[in-house]
């Protein structure tokens, strides 16, 4: 195939999910860099086994996190990194600070040096935070350096408001902005059941009032709910979310997602990555969209907004 994915920390089990969607979605072929340099061998040997039956013609290959490692990545179009420790039960997404800059800092490197036009989609927390300093250390365009937050808080309250409402989830459509963590500001008055807005499904006695605030909690701790029963960190919808990311850009789809992207003056936030509705396609971001909001979500995304910042400042991006 002539498009190039790179999943750096692909053997993990995030980064894993991510190459086999890659593969099987037919959109590239994959190569996989993990610093457990045999694992990632056997993990890329894996899904490439999995793709005749699969029936996509991908090629999915894999390497330590070397130099020459890196060097197979050369001239990826998308470059998702995964790389990072996870979290334990108990441990919040901001103790992962200081350990993943330092690992976002190397990446961030051999990137840079072999694909130095590519769009990175960084998935490792504290999401935010770790997508604002591989945008610093990577020296991109903003539109080239996007997180991967937003759609898997969606995806999870589309999930709870199915579960609640008895439908498919295809026919919910949920708006999360803000930061990647307890401060996510999840929007009952722009998410839709079938065009309905959940506030509208209030109104009509469909959803109680009650129902709804326990949905918008339990999205806010989705994250923490999965390392609690699993044991470690979600991997299935983050990675099938990163991979969504790949596709609205690899087929230039021009998708509306929510995203973390760097601000700089959008919903009156600058010079910080904030979760907030994008058009993705072939350029990255194409457009950021600005959405009125009322004043207590506009204090509620600003106060999101604070958390990150207080992220920002402590490893000074
Ligand atoms: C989550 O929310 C891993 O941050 C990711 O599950």
């Amino acid at each position: 195939m002539n498009r190039k994915v790179t999943v750096v920390g692909g053997a993990g089990n995030v980064g894993a999910t991510v190459a086999r969607a890659v593969a099987h979605k037919e959109l590239a072929d994959v190569v996989i860099i993990d610093i457990a340099e045999t694992k990632a061998a056997g993990i890329a040997l894996d899904i490439y086994q999995s793709c005749p039956v699969a029936g996509s013609s991908a090629k999915v290959v894999g390497f330590g996190a070397t130099d020459d490692g890196f060097a197979h990545t050369a001239n990826s179009d998308v470059v998702v990194i995964t790389s990072g420790v996870p979290r334990k039960p108990g441990m919040s997404r901001d103790d992962l600070l200081a350990v993943n800059h330092d690992i976002m800092k190397s990446v961030t490197a051999q990137i840079v040096k072999y694909s130095p036009n590519t769009i990175i989609v960084p998935v490792a927390n504290p999401l935010d935070a770790m997508s604002q300093a591989v945008y610093r250390l990577s020296g991109f365009p903003r539109q080239r350096v996007i997180g991967m937050a937003g759609v898997l808080d969606s995806a999870r309250m589309r999930t709870f408001v199915a579960m609640e409402l008895g439908v498919s989830v295809n026919d919910v459509n949920c708006f999360v902005l803000g930061g990647h963590g307890d401060t996510m500001v999840p929007l009952p008055r722009l998410s839709t059941v079938a065009g309905i807005p959940l506030t509208e499904l209030v109104a009509m006695g469909t959803l109680s009032q009650a129902k709804l605030d326990e949905i918008c909690t339990r999205t806010a701790n989705g994250g923490a709910e999965i390392t609690k029963l699993v044991g470690t960190s979600a991997w299935y919808a983050p990675g099938e979310s990163a991979a969504a990311m790949v596709e609205a850009i690899l087929k230039d789809q021009k998708r509306i997602m929510p995203c973390s992207v760097f601000l700089q003056g959008e919903y009156g936030i600058n010079d910080l990555f904030v979760g907030v509705p994008v058009k993705l396609g072939a350029g990255g971001v194409e457009e950021i969209i600005q959405i009125n909001l009322t004043e207590s979500e506009k204090a509620a995304l600003l106060k999101s907004a604070g958390a990150v910042k207080e992220l920002v400042d402590v490893i000074k991006v």
